[in-house]
């Protein structure tokens, strides 16, 4: 089940022209604007690295009807099934903000009133299929585990990568962050 830093690379090259959600770019385009973010922003590898691939499990999804999942109200829950592909390759500090890069939507609903109104409407009607807004328990929970600063950082990248043709650096550009945060043993 675990795919190699090449598979990983070949399938955002092979993949990465699958439309983003309901957006107006694909989903390389995607992947792209949101690490370019997180390494303007100052982030260290890892987490430009999970930025990059915080929406893997999308590309790994064979048959993605969108309209069918819309209509059905259905979650591709796609935060979850990258993991297993990506575990024996990258640290904690990778997986986990990937891991928690939609409950971390959920969590900046309730502490930031603007970051509702923000989301594009096809974000909002995600929100409703990803389990809605935390209540106060809920976030102090989400909040308090390892990461989940990291996984609100990403969250908003995310959010803000979602601009039709906007210039940013190649995916060869990401190599030498990929060889650096790669677990040696893979
Ligand atoms: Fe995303």
């Amino acid at each position: 089940m675990s795919l190699t830093l090449s598979e990983v690379i070949s399938l955002l090259e092979r993949r990465g022209q699958i439309q983003y959600g309901m957006e107006a770019i694909n989903q390389l385009e995607h992947a792209l604007q949101c690490a370019d973010l997180a390494e303007n922003a100052g982030e260290t590898p890892e987490i430009v690295v999970a930025s990059l691939l915080h929406d893997l499990g999308h590309l790994l999804v064979e048959t993605r009807d969108e309209q069918q999942m819309q209509k059905t109200k259905q979650d591709d829950l796609h935060q979850y099934i990258a993991l297993p592909f990506i575990r024996s390759l990258f640290p904690a500090a990778v997986l986990e903000p990937i891991r928690m890069h939609v409950d971390a939507k959920r969590y900046l609903c309730l502490i930031d009133p603007s970051y509702w109104a923000s989301l594009s409407a096809a974000s909002k009607h995600s929100l409703e299929q990803q389990g809605g807004v935390y209540n106060v328990a809920e976030a102090s929970a989400f909040i308090a585990q390892p990461y989940a600063a990291e996984s609100v950082r990403l969250r908003r990248y995310d959010d803000l990568a979602k601009v039709p043709a906007k210039a940013v650096p190649p995916l060869s550009y990401y190599n030498s962050h990929l060889n650096k945060v790669v677990l040696k043993s893979a």
